[in-house]
């Protein structure tokens, strides 16, 4: 176990849990999507790219295959133990310093919409100190509605995935606490995490903060954006 948790998340479910609250085993499990054809289609070929919150290289292995060169970020040890072939990196992004730039900084799996708005701002100058001059930042963001339209649930593989609940916080209605469940045929995962509302506006706005700016919407939801360096 990575022996600590983030307050507002947590897990449950055989094996270890990270400290927001995801099973090893789940992410262990589930396929891949479409992540990689977005980043593939969204940067240039052979691009050198940093992975935010990698997990256990279900995204990355798939990059790998497509002639990226991918460092993989996470804090928990439990999921980097299961990453092939890239360099990884045992840290939480907030306090990531690497001594060098990429093309292409990749914070993935909807990390930007974290509870604090510290840890938040944090992560997206860390998308900043590491992207190149002439390279750029790719965030995955929530869905508009994606706090509103609960219980949902899908199927992925062999996986049945529901949203249970999102329920405002009382300390800030900004806030959900979220619980996700992930029902395999030989055993049940549960996540709960926080996720703050984030209006394009609202978005935008802490991309300027932390010096970026979009680029590009890369999909009709407006779920992937391409950012880049500012001054
Ligand atoms: C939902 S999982 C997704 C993993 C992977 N991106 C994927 O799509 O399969 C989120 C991962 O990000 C990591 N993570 C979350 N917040 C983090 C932070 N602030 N610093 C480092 N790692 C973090 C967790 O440990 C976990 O492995």
């Amino acid at each position: 176990m990575s022996g600590w948790t983030r307050e507002g998340y947590g897990g449950t479910g055989a094996g270890a849990i990270t400290p927001d609250g995801c099973a090893v085993e789940v992410y262990a499990r589930l396929p891949v999507g479409d992540e990689p054809d977005v980043v593939a289609s969204a940067v240039p070929a052979g691009a050198s790219l940093l992975e935010l919150g990698c997990g256990t290289g279900r995204v990355t292995h798939p990059l790998l295959e497509r002639g990226f060169t991918v460092t993989a970020v996470d804090e928990s040890p439990e999921m980097l133990e299961r990453v092939r072939g890239a360099r990884t990196v045992c840290s939480p992004i907030e306090t990531l310093e690497l001594d060098e730039r990429f093309d292409v900084v990749f914070l993935s799996s909807f990390l930007v919409h974290a509870g604090d708005v510290r840890v938040r701002d944090a992560l997206l100058r860390t998308c900043r100190r590491h992207v190149a001059d002439d390279g750029c930042v790719l965030i995955q963001r929530e869905g508009e509605d994606w706090h509103d339209r609960v219980p949902r649930e899908r199927r992925v593989g062999d996986a049945l995935i529901r949203i249970a609940s999102a329920e405002p916080t009382e300390e800030d209605p900004e806030v959900s606490s979220v619980r996700a469940e992930y029902v395999f045929p030989d055993g049940t995962w549960t996540q709960t995490f926080l996720s703050r509302r984030l209006s394009r506006e609202r978005f935008e706005r802490a991309l300027a903060d932390a010096g970026l700016v979009v680029d590009a919407y890369l999909t009709d939801d407006r779920t992937w954006v391409r950012a880049l360096p500012t001054g």
